[in-house]
């Protein structure tokens, strides 16, 4: 697609890039340091909370790591144990463990929870429940995600986390080639997925990581993500899985170059502007370097060995046919999706859906530590407090001493390893769009959306806790309307009415704008519900993930009135 218009929305692309801009709005929506406010009516320590909140910066800020390191207030390296003699009240114990915790996630001078050594295993300070140790789950990815000696297949297994692995060494591993079938990153069983997501996700990465990439008849497609002004983080993944499409029909191994997002300095060393700054590279790095070999070799291109973007036409890249080899699977594909109170079972385009739930799914398989420090300084900021709290009671049900040395036991280290860290569940996350003038069709409004979620608690009355992602102060204010729901949002400077997309992510800087809608990304595929616009493709990708990620049953509920579902790729191919 060789556009540069910013003003796209005239010509015959303009499903595509309304797309795109709706998009970009949704993936573009971006926010400083990840803090996350929340909004309470019945707020059980409202005056600590703020202190705290504006107090206290989780992330880094725009100068960088070390600079971080040095204005942040020393903490104590220890939580201090009440003696009996002091009066702490339980908000104070709650903030101090809470400040703790918050100490641990910033004492580090390379990256967001570095110290996630000294948060788990260093002992004074209880166990955050809400953070994950991500330095030992990214070792854990790596196992699952390479060969092994010998080159053997990776220890996927039937168990989860570290229990898998463990027995694996122990007693399966000459039955190991029946557990191929379980690509750890798939969750939830079939039925609860999109159809073959569990083979499909086995062969796309047996696909993507030949055992040895020396092999003269491997063919490579390179590809640098998309980078024209106009494209959001959810249209480059949408490129993305075309050109994935592409190389699965062509055999061709999907090598992704250059990732403009990821230029920035918290991507460190190889992972900046890569892809691989965020989520498990596509390909071993052996394939990659093969790939780059070969395009210094005039040969390679001459004979198709390698080719680049450049070689497809945009047609190619964002209507070709989806790779067959798995059948159509998206023929019995059942969406769980309701719009305007009906539930669309049927509709255009279902394979596509169905492929780039796939290819996203795959692509961001393992989030890479920095992503999951990115996760848990969103966490910590969210749930932090109500965490501490829990903690605290916890230890005063059981015994008074607060965090004691001790050794994990069997069944934390093993069969709860692979828990996901606390979020007070059930949790609804709504992606709020109001709606770019030029380019939607119809506006809606917030209201809407909180009808909805009014529906789901109706079925689910336990329903309350809603993270909101939206890039509108229009939308923020709104929240003080509905007391009875708890509202967590990220604070960022937010979009008035009369800035562009453009200008508003230039406002914010690429770090924040890319850091900031990851994070809501992964919140709304981790979230028990989600109400959001399925004709953007933000929220597609999220419908995808959520597809693909164990939770087809709980359903996606779309404000779309007024507008032709999934106008973004029905335009695309209607004008074309
Ligand atoms: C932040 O903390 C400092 C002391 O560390 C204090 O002097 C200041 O008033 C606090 N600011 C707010 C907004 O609470
Ligand atoms: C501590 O608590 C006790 C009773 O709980 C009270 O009598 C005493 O005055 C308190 N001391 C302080 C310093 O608040
Ligand atoms: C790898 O192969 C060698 C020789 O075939 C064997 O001695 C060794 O035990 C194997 N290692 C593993 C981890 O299977
Ligand atoms: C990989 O393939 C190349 C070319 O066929 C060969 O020279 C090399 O020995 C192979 N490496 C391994 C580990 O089998
Ligand atoms: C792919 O594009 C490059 C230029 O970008 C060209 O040199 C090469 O011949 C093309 N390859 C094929 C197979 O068309
Ligand atoms: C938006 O509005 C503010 C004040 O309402 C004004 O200062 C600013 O220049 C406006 N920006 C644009 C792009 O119109």
């Amino acid at each position: 697609m060789q556009a540069g218009s910013s003003a796209p929305c005239k010509t015959w692309l303009i499903g595509f890039f309304c797309a795109v801009c709706i998009t970009c709005l949704f993936g573009v929506v971006a926010l400083p340091p990840l803090r996350v406010i929340q909004i309470q009516s019945q707020s059980v320590y409202p005056p600590l909370r703020r202190t705290i909140l504006w107090n206290f910066t989780l992330a880094q800020p725009a100068d960088g790591a070390a600079a971080a390191t040095d204005e942040l207030p020393s903490a104590p390296e220890k939580m201090e144990q009440p003696t009996e003699n002091e009066n702490i009240t339980e908000d104070a114990r709650i903030m101090h463990l809470y400040n703790s915790w918050s100490t641990l996630l910033n004492t580090d001078k390379d990256g967001v929870l570095k110290s996630s050594d000294g948060v788990f295993k260093s002992s004074n300070v209880p166990r955050p429940p809400h953070l994950e140790d991500c330095r030992t789950n990214a070792e854990r990815n790596e196992l699952f995600d390479s060969y092994g000696d010998n080159s053997t297949f990776p220890p996927w297994t039937l168990w989860k986390g570290s229990l898998g692995l463990e027995f694996l060494s122990h007693k399966y591993s000459e039955h190991a080639d029946q557990h191929r079938q379980h690509p750890p990153w798939i969750v939830g069983s079939d039925e609860e997925n999109y159809p073959l997501t569990r083979q499909v996700q086995r062969d796309i990465w047996t696909h993507q990581h030949p055992r040895n990439c020396s092999d003269p008849s491997l063919r490579f497609l390179v590809a640098d993500w998309e980078r024209l002004p106009g494209f959001g983080i959810g249209a480059q993944i949408a490129g993305m899985s075309g050109l994935f499409a592409i190389a699965m029909k062509e055999k061709r191994i999907l090598v992704t170059n250059h990732y403009n997002r990821a230029d920035h300095k918290g991507c460190k060393g190889a992972s900046r502007s890569s892809w691989s700054c965020y989520f498990f590279p596509e390909t071993s790095p052996d394939c990659r370097n093969r790939a780059f070999e070969l395009m210094q070799s005039k040969a390679s291109w001459a004979d198709g060995t390698v080719k680049v973007k450049g070689n497809y036409t945009s047609k190619e890249i964002w209507l070709g046919r989806i790779p067959r080899v798995w059948g159509k699977p998206w023929k019995y594909l059942q969406p769980t999706t309701e719009i305007n109170g009906k539930l669309i079972t049927n509709h255009r385009k279902m394979d596509r859906r169905w492929w780039v739930a796939q290819a996203t799914r795959y692509l961001m398989r393992f989030p890479t530590d920095y992503m999951c420090g990115l996760l848990n300084v969103a966490r910590h900021s969210a749930f932090g407090l109500q965490a501490a709290k829990l903690v605290l009671q916890s230890i005063q049900d059981d015994s008074p001493k607060v965090g004691t040395t001790r050794t994990r036991s069997d069944i934390e280290r093993l069969v709860w390893s692979d828990h996901k860290p606390y979020i007070p569940r059930p949790l609804l996350s709504m992606h709020v769009r109001m709606g770019d003038k030029a380019c939607e069709m119809a506006v809606v409004g917030f209201e809407e959306y909180m009808e909805l979620a009014g529906n789901l608690r109706k079925q689910f009355p336990g329903l309350k806790n809603i993270w909101l992602s939206t890039e509108m102060q229009e939308v923020v204010d709104k929240t003080k309307l509905y007391p009875h729901w708890s509202f967590y949002f990220t604070s960022v400077a937010r979009q008035g009415s009369n800035m562009t997309m453009a200008m508003y992510e230039a406002s914010l800087g690429r770090e924040t704008s890319t850091n900031y809608p990851l994070v809501n990304f992964m919140m709304a595929t981790e979230a028990d519900f989600f109400i959001g616009a399925l004709g953007s493709t933000w929220c597609y990708l999220i419908d995808g993930m959520r597809n693909t990620g164990g939770k087809v049953m709980s359903g996606y509920l779309s404000v779309n009135k007024d507008r032709f579902w999934s106008i973004s790729f029905d335009l695309v191919s209607t004008k074309s």
